[in-house]
């Protein structure tokens, strides 16, 4: 192998242009801190020349120092000392490194972190061509391993190396890497893995990375570096039909009204025609613009500006496709889901997907079931827990362009987010769009909300009070209901413990069952509002998420969150039902401000402070509240 950097040095331009011309990898490693990743990237690294004389000094000394191989170069120290100069600014998860050698380039997603390693490895993973899957010689195939190779290959990575590391010590047995080869063949054929590649070596004394070592007579195939340089790039993404999420419109003039974006499948030339998603329009490419001119053909990878010849409505997070085969637009779907925080997933709880650069409101149904990578099993499942992958069903607030995800990786990978916390919770694979939500179309009716709250003289609303069990809700939601009554409005009441007696009869206080209870009475105001009624809602309904969605389900300003703020000590003194005691007593499981949460609004339209006002005059500062201009249809 030359060294890169005589040649930087001797001819720079025949550097740039060997390595403008050489072809990328990319690839991912997956394994245990302990497995030695870190060793084999340094050695990697190392070897190809891409550690600076500097850095090799350092290295060095500190081996000596701190160092693990006494006195030899502890590789760990290489990439550990990299991810702490990362840490000082700020904190990602994956650490993409580049070396190259004479025939390729290659980025390397290294994803540090034990916990956080479902998270890492789907970031990583969803870039890559190929996936390096370490297991320590003295270990075998472990459950992290099977892990590993199920995201592997669940997130369509197709080349695989297994680098059975520290064959050092295990002596170099032939039989213990057959061993290990024969049990992981057996998993990899379950999962669809359907080729690898198996590779004895010692990251750490080099053996079998660059060159073919002395140490395993036995072994015929290559040696990592060899692999890497020699693995299929995919570049069949050219042939798939032409795809571009819009990341955003530029129009710095009346004149120039450009998308642009990514291409992230096949070809695009001016005079093609295209069709925007979801809308539908058609339109001709006139311009493929870039910051170094125009360009004849634009292809999968690249970034560029597109001008079309006629005025259609494109926005941020639209896709250009091509006219001819353009990808469906839905907003139900099947997908896998492969969970990443703390936090379980809640069915019904919505979050935010973003998928290529559209980000739409989604809640995800029950599971259909979850996958036990160990044995592959299908088990049922109410919620998806850290690091639990299931298949899923997804609503969506808004259609959506896509393709399925074993087609087109960007449209048809996403992530979720949650909406309070604003971290990314999970990760998916869209399967296939439900049909049911192809044929359920919405019934544009000629009496509408508008029409029927006039005929009541009204103008329709929620009126959301939450707080704590006995902190007066019901109470005060009655006495407003009372007092409108008096007015001619015309009204209805949902309250927690009654709508419980029926509707919602079959849910209890989990976290999971009270999102559903919000999600379900949220549905249920939204039709009495549109029924033109002024509805008042008096439940706990602790969670600020679930509140937002119930906000959001309704129109501009017809949603009034109430706070009915009354302090734990007061609500356990007052004690109406006899609850809190039972609670304190462990009779009551998950109850809320004992047990379980309750989040406060953070900026509801009125807030109740209970021990400075009677339930009377709560009522009627919050009637005071409505009537004045709530009746107004103007407002
Ligand atoms: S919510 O949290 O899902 O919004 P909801 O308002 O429907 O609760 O029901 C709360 C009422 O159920 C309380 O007023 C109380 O009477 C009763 N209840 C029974 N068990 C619990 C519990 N574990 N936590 C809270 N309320 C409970």
């Amino acid at each position: 192998m030359a060294h890169v950097s005589e040649l930087i040095a001797e001819d720079i331009e025949a550097y740039l242009h060997a390595h403008q011309h050489k072809s990328l990898l990319r690839f991912l490693t997956c394994g245990s801190v302990d497995d030695g990743k870190s060793t084999l990237i340094g050695r990697l690294l190392y070897d190809s020349k891409m550690i600076f004389e500097d850095q090799l000094a350092a290295l060095e000394a500190d081996s000596k120092k701190v160092g693990t191989q006494g006195g030899e170069i502890d590789f760990a120290l290489l990439v550990d000392g990299l991810a702490a100069e990362r840490e000082q600014g700020i904190t990602i998860d994956v650490a993409y490194r580049f070396f190259s050698t004479d025939k390729r380039k290659f980025i390397v997603a290294d994803t540090p972190g034990h916990e956080q390693y479902t998270r890492n490895m789907v970031t990583g993973a969803s870039t890559a061509d190929a996936a390096v899957i370490l297991i320590d010689a003295r270990k075998g195939v472990l459950t992290q391993t099977r892990r590993h190779s199920y995201l592997v290959s669940l997130l369509g990575i197709r080349h695989v190396v297994l680098a059975i590391n520290k064959m050092d010590l295990v002596d170099w047995s032939q039989d213990r890497f057959d061993e290990i080869v024969g049990a992981y063949s057996a998993f990899a054929d379950q999962i669809g893995i359907s080729a690898f590649t198996a590779i004895p070596m010692s990251a750490l004394r080099g053996d079998n990375i660059t060159e073919p070592s002395a140490n395993s007579p036995w072994y015929s195939g290559p040696p990592l570096m060899r692999w890497l340089e020699d693995a299929p790039v995919e570049d069949d993404l050219r042939e798939k039909p032409f795809r571009m999420p819009v990341q955003w419109v530029n129009r710095p003039n009346h004149d120039f009204r450009g998308f642009a974006g990514m291409v992230s499948s096949g070809v695009i030339r001016p005079g093609d025609r295209i069709k925007a998603l979801p809308s539908g329009r058609e339109s001709t490419v006139e311009r493929i613009v870039t910051l170094g001119g125009d360009l004849p053909e634009a292809v999968a990878g690249q970034s560029v500006t597109l001008t079309l010849a006629d005025e259609i409505d494109v926005s941020r997070g639209d896709v250009l496709a091509a006219a001819g085969s353009p990808p469906a637009v839905a907003d139900q779907f099947e997908a896998t889901i492969v969970w990443f925080d703390d936090e379980a997933m809640l069915p019904g709880r919505p979050y935010l997907m973003k998928l290529g650069a559209r980000t739409v409101a989604a809640q995800v149904a029950e599971p259909k079931y979850k996958v036990y990578v160990n044995t592959l099993e299908h088990l049922a499942a109410r919620r998806l827990e850290l690091n639990e992958i299931g298949v899923c069903n997804l609503l969506l607030d808004a259609p959506i362009a896509f393709d399925p995800y074993a087609e087109n990786h960007d449209l048809g990978g996403f992530i979720l987010i949650d909406r309070i916390s604003n971290r990314t919770v999970g990760a998916g694979l869209l399967h296939f769009a439900l049909r049911r939500s192809q044929n359920i179309h919405w019934q544009a009716l000629d009496v509408d909300k508008a029409a029927r709250a006039a005929s009541k003289g009204q103008k329709a609303r929620v009126v959301w009070l939450t707080g704590l069990s006995g902190a007066g809700k019901s109470t005060i939601a009655n006495l407003v209901e009372k007092r409108l009554a008096v007015e001619g409005r015309h009204t209805y009441l949902l309250d927690g413990d009654n709508v419980r007696h029926g509707l919602n009869k079959d849910l209890g206080f989990t976290e999971a069952d009270r999102v559903e209870n919000i999600r379900r009475v949220a549905e249920v105001a939204k039709l009495m509002v549109d029924a033109g009624l002024i509805v008042l809602v008096s439940f706990i309904s602790p969670f600020r998420a679930e509140r937002q969605m119930a906000r959001e389900l309704m129109g501009e300003r017809e949603f009034v969150e109430v706070f009915i703020d009354t302090p734990l000590a007061e609500a356990e003194k007052r004690d109406v039902k006899g609850l809190y005691k039972k609670a304190r007593a462990g009779e009551l499981k998950n109850f809320t401000g004992v047990d379980s949460p309750y989040e406060p609004p953070e900026d509801p339209e009125i807030r109740i402070d209970t021990t400075r006002l009677s339930a009377a005059e709560a009522a009627e500062r919050i009637f005071d509240w409505l009537e004045g201009g709530a009746f107004d249809p103007g407002i």
